[in-house]
């Protein structure tokens, strides 16, 4: 198990040892790991607006082109978006589900289908879009990869807000909660961190 993990299996640990166990009266049922998560959704609801925007101008523009050039800097934008996002669920919440909620194991597993499906939607839509910056790929094949995508990442931000997010209010108590949200924090911020170390090395190769 790395150090991360390590770490943040500890600090769930602690919080459950911790008296705020026993005081679930003290702390009324919090949203904080559901409301957080709830923003990124809508945070990727908006780029999946715009990148089916996009994927309709690809119909009808003349300047292909230019359009592919917006589709590749919106697709950068998800794809970064969507794997932090899928790691924050991954190695922070669903561990701390499995050990805290009883019974949720199907629905955990179905969610992690749904992840690997998207990586799967996201890769061929990636390999028509990279075709067609090359000069070799078709339009129509993008358009549809492109869809197909936007579908998956739509129908699984709908299943996780209403079948998984209900199960994490009531089933995860707020210290717990609290202490998976700071957990997810940290790594959106490490994740961020990287992610323009990496901008700044490339734009300096
Ligand atoms: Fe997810
Ligand atoms: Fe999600």
């Amino acid at each position: 198990m790395s150090d991360k993990r390590q770490k943040i299996r500890k600090t769930f640990l602690t919080a459950a040892a911790s008296d705020y166990r026993d005081g679930g009266l003290n702390f009324p049922m919090t949203r904080c790991v559901t409301d957080y998560l709830v923003q990124e959704h809508q945070e990727l609801s908006l780029l999946l607006n715009e990148l089916q925007e996009q994927l309709g101008v690809l119909r009808l523009t003349r300047d292909r082109r230019k359009t592919a050039d917006r589709l590749a800097g919106l697709r950068r934008k998800i794809a970064e978006a969507t794997h932090t996002h899928v790691v924050e669920e991954e190695q922070i919440l669903y561990p701390a589900l499995q050990e805290h909620v009883q019974g949720i194991a199907f629905t955990l597993d179905r969610m992690r289908h749904e992840h690997v499906a998207g990586e799967q939607a996201e890769k061929t839509f990636h390999q028509s879009l990279d075709r067609l910056l090359q000069g070799a790929g078709n339009p129509h094949e993008v358009m549809q990869s492109g869809r197909q995508y936007v579908i998956w990442l739509r129908h699984h931000l709908l299943d996780e807000n209403g079948r998984l997010f209900p199960m994490v209010e009531r089933g995860l108590d707020p210290s717990i909660q609290q202490a998976v949200r700071h957990a997810m924090e940290e790594m959106s911020q490490e994740s961020s961190a990287r992610v323009s170390e990496g901008q700044t090395f490339a734009a300096h190769a």
